[in-house]
Formats: C-alpha cells, structure tokens, sequence
C-alpha cells in the first residue's frame, strides 16, 4: 500500500484516486503524522502532496524525516518535491514568474521513473509531456544525488529524480486529468518503482470486506439506517452479504421521498435482496411538526430532529443490536480528521446524529476507506441496480427543501409527479458527448440525467392563471433546476435541450392535476445555491 502524505492542497485526494485506480490500495494522512507512525505504517512507498505553502515561510510544514528514512520510494508532487529538496540538501527560490495552468515540460531520459513517457516529440527530438502546473516556489539547486529529469524554460528543475534510493519530485500535478500522462507516470511509480500489485478491485473488496465485518461483529445483531441513497443502500447490501438477518434496517417514510421511492427501497432491499427493513410510516407525524412552519432553517431543524425521534424509538425496539451501522465514507473521514476532529463522530447529514447515550452503539462504517465512485462500483459488484447506485444526490430533508415555505401533503404529492416527469425525460435524451482527448472516458455521458450532477423539480406555492381547453386554470407553479458540477460547491446552470424542456413542461401541465405552469431556474451558484431552500 502507498501512504500519502498531505500537505493541504485541493487535489490530495485525486492522488489516492488515481493510485487506487491503478489497483493498489492508498490513503491519505496529516503530513504531520509522527515519525514512529511512518515507520510503523508498511508502505511500499511514499507520495508527498502539494500545499499552498511556500517551504521558504518559517513555519512551512515539513515531511517526518523517517520518511527518507524508510528504504521505500518517494514521490514528491509540487510542494511535495520543494520539501524534499530543502530536506535533502537542495535549495528551493521563489519564482518570479507563478505558473499557473497548462504547461509543455521537456522530460530528461534520466531516471526509471519517466524513462519514455512522453506526449510528444520535438523536432530536435525532445520528448515533451503536456501537464498541469501550479506554483509560485522552485527547487534551485537539486539534492546531492538526484538528476535533472524534467524542465520548462521558466522552471529549470521541473522534476528530479535519484534512482538509487528511488526519490523522485515532479513540479507538476500527475494526478489530474489534465496531465496527459500522468495515469501513466503514477502507474510506474506504483508498480514498478515500488513493485506493488494490482490487487486493489472490487471482488477481492468484497470478499475482504465480508470477512471484516464478520469478525468485527461476530454473532452481534446490527441496525442500519437505510435512506434510499447510495452510501446506506451499498453499506445494507455488503453488511447484509456479511451476517445476513443479524442486520435489521430502519427505512423512514417522512413523506418528502420521491415518487415511488418508499416501494423501490422495500423492493429492492425486503423483496430482492432479502434484507430485514422495517419500513416506519410517518407522513402524518411529519406533516404534523411542519404544520405552519415556513423559516427554511425551522424546517431543516424539525425534519433532522423528527428523523432522529422516530429511528430512535424504532431503534430501542431492537434491544440486542450493539453495533450501529453508517455509510460513511472516505471522504468524510478525511473531511472530518481535517478539521482535527479526531475519533468517530457521527455526521449529522447521515440523520442519525444525537443517539441517545444509553443506547451505547458500537459504529459499524464499512465504507470509510472508498471514495464515492468506489462505493457505486461496489454497489453494482453486490448487484444493486446501476440507475439506483448512480443517482443524483439527494438532500437529508428530502422534498422538505423544495417546497417553498410551509410544506403540506398535497404540495408533495404534486411535487413529485412533477419531478419524476422531468427525471424520466432527461434519462430518455440521448446526450451527444463532445470526447475531450486525454481526458478520463470512463465517465462519458450518454443522456441528459448523466450528464448533469443534479436536477430536480421546486415547488412554488404562488398561483398563476391559465387556460386549458376551454376553461380558465388557476394553479400552482413548479420550477425545474439542473446544474452542473464537480464539487456542489460552485455549480452552472445546464444549458438543456429545449425541445426537452419544451417535452417536460407540456407532460407536466397536461399530466398534473393542479399545475399550470413551469418554469426553468438559470441561477448559478454562487449566487444563488442548488436548492432554493
Ligand atoms: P446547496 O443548496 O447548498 O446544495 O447549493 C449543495 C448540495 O448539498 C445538498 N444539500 C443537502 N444534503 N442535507 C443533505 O444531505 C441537507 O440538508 C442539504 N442541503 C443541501 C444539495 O442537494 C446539493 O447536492
């Protein structure tokens, strides 16, 4: 296993993506992990991340010596390399010129781990490697031992690398897509420079997985919250190959689910899979605490804290369960020990957070080492369906969210018809993908439903007037939002068809009792955020 060392940049984490992605297992740390903690870890080898630090500051975070240390490969990325050089004996300037974006870099012969990598060839037969760069700092003088392995005019030691102890720093980012070879100069580094095997797949998770949680819990009974979105459905169905009926899940009906999503949940998990769920109707119970409630924040509040109410009294039924399970998952993990949050706190977005004390649970979180790609092809290697496993998120409130002001049963009810509409269209039209050479073509989108990260229908309850046959309507309004995103954080409006949009609205008037009128949201975020609540 590689152990990645992080030093806070944004793109850490693309790092154990693209490592895992050649097959072997990786994970993240603090760069500020102790030297005993290194020595004890076993790696194959060592990845050092960038920073928005510059190693010339005082205080500039350093890698453990031990890492040097260890006998193994390192590979410093960015800041990775600057620290390695100061720690080695090289001396790092800061650049006058900061080099931001796409860059062509001549790559040297030098050194085992770029030894014919190249994207092209330059008429004086240079081999050149289209990348990715982002710095301020240079390393000046190289450590004793390294070779030059790579430069660009305005960075002359682009890259260095000693192959007696195999340490290597590349002053671009090989993790990112927009480095053409990158996949290829990480793929050597991990198998051939630090001679792992490709060993990281989904079966062999699997099988490893099961065996974990069943020496984990032993003969222990197991409850699981089960919200109908990825992270707890994959947690149910591997812990469920696990122990089978020590696990039961807690599936609440709140009445702000999606059309027919309570049915496919009990399909999918009671029928198909054989998974005990206890499915808990309480539509009235919710639509009851949200009677008159118009604040958003009131709303979220009383939804996060009736949700909890209702898995706890559910939950203290099952007296023999000692172990609570989560979908929590990698990033979380790395999110939450980020904030130096240390130890197992429970997510609040999960909706179980506030367990009472005297329930003393043992968490059970299954997936905390897979990224969310991971977790969607182990969902489908357990045989959850595709569409199921690569849906759209979904928010913890549910429909909640997307009826503005005071919710009612009836405004869900036309909410959801209305958003299923707009779902099954966009599944339905072939999306024609503009291939983006050198980019991942894994992921390639082949409708609108996969080619947005997020759609959905609002409710407004403002009422406007229409004519339909020959009557005058007098009916509420929905909104349809679909938005394009990497990171739900900054988001464009999708710029749909509007044949389809023109499809959706005439289905929805005419299929709606109740709706008259439609229209398209064109907010990005920021301003405005994905959901209008
Ligand atoms: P906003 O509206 O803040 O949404 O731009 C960003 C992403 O977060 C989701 N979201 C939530 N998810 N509980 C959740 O589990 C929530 O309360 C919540 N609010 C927003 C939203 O759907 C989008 O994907």
């Amino acid at each position: 296993k590689i152990l990645i060392l992080d030093f806070g940049s944004q793109v850490t984490q693309l790092i154990a993506r693209r490592v895992r992605d050649a097959g072997v297992f990786s994970e993240v740390y603090p760069y500020d992990v102790s030297d005993e903690f290194v020595r004890n870890y076993g790696a194959a080898g060592v990845i050092l991340s960038g920073s928005h630090n510059s190693t010339l500051e005082g205080d500039s975070p350093r890698a453990p010596q031990a890492v040097f240390e260890l006998g193994v490969p390192v590979l410093g990325i960015c800041y990775g390399m600057q620290t390695m050089a100061a720690q080695l004996g090289g001396k790092v300037e800061n650049g006058h010129v900061r080099e931001f974006g796409y860059a062509e870099v001549r790559a040297h012969n030098h050194t085992a781990l770029l030894n014919g990598i190249n994207d092209f060839v330059t008429s004086e037969g240079h081999g050149m490697l289209k990348v990715w760069m982002s710095h301020g700092d240079k390393v000046l003088d190289m450590p004793p031992g390294f070779k030059l392995m790579a430069s660009t005019p305005s960075c002359p030691i682009a890259g260095m690398g000693d192959d007696e102890r195999h340490f290597y720093g590349v002053q671009w980012h090989p993790e990112v897509t927009h480095t053409v070879q990158g996949k290829a100069m990480l793929g050597r580094f991990v198998h051939e420079i630090c001679g792992c095997k490709s060993d990281w797949n989904m079966p062999d998770y699997i099988s490893e997985a099961v065996e974990k949680i069943r020496a984990q819990v032993g003969t222990d009974e197991v409850i699981l919250g089960l919200s109908g979105g990825v992270d707890s459905s994959v947690a149910a169905a591997l812990i469920h190959r696990a122990i089978g009926d020590q696990l039961t899940c807690v599936f609440v009906d709140h009445g702000l689910l999606r059309l027919d999503e309570g049915k496919m949940v009990m399909d999918m998990f009671a029928k198909n899979l054989g998974v005990k769920v206890i499915r808990v109707d309480a539509v009235d119970q919710f639509m009851g605490k949200l009677a008159g409630v118009t604040d958003p924040e009131a709303k979220r509040k009383i939804i996060g804290a009736e949700f909890v109410e209702v898995f706890n009294a559910e939950s203290s039924k099952l007296t023999n369960a000692k172990w609570l399970a989560q979908g929590t998952i990698y990033p979380d993990v790395i999110e939450s020990a980020g904030k130096g949050k240390k130890g197992q706190t429970i997510k609040s977005h999960h909706n179980v957070g506030g367990l009472p004390e005297d329930m003393k649970l043992q968490l059970l979180e299954p997936l905390r080492e897979l990224f969310k790609d991971e977790v969607r092809k182990l969902g489908v290697a357990l045989g959850l369906p595709h569409d199921m496993v690569y849906r759209h998120p979904f928010p913890g409130p549910g429909l909640g969210v997307r009826i503005l002001g005071e919710v009612k049963k009836e405004y869900a009810d036309l909410l959801r018809r209305a958003d299923a509409i707009f779902i099954e269209e966009l599944r339905n039209t072939p999306y024609v993908a503009t291939v983006v050479p050198g980019f991942d073509q894994d992921s390639v989108p082949t409708n609108w439903y996969e080619a947005t990260s997020q759609a959905f229908a609002v409710f407004l309850p403002v009422k406007s007037v229409g004519v339909m046959g020959d009557g005058r309507t007098y009916d509420y309004v929905v909104a349809l939002r679909a938005v394009q995103t990497q990171d739900f954080m900054t988001a464009h409006w999708a710029h749909l068809p509007h044949e389809l949009l023109g499809k959706v609205s005439n289905r929805i008037i005419n299929e709606v009792r109740g709706l008259n009128r439609v229209v398209y949201d064109i907010s990005g975020k920021p301003p405005a955020t994905i959901e209008w609540e």
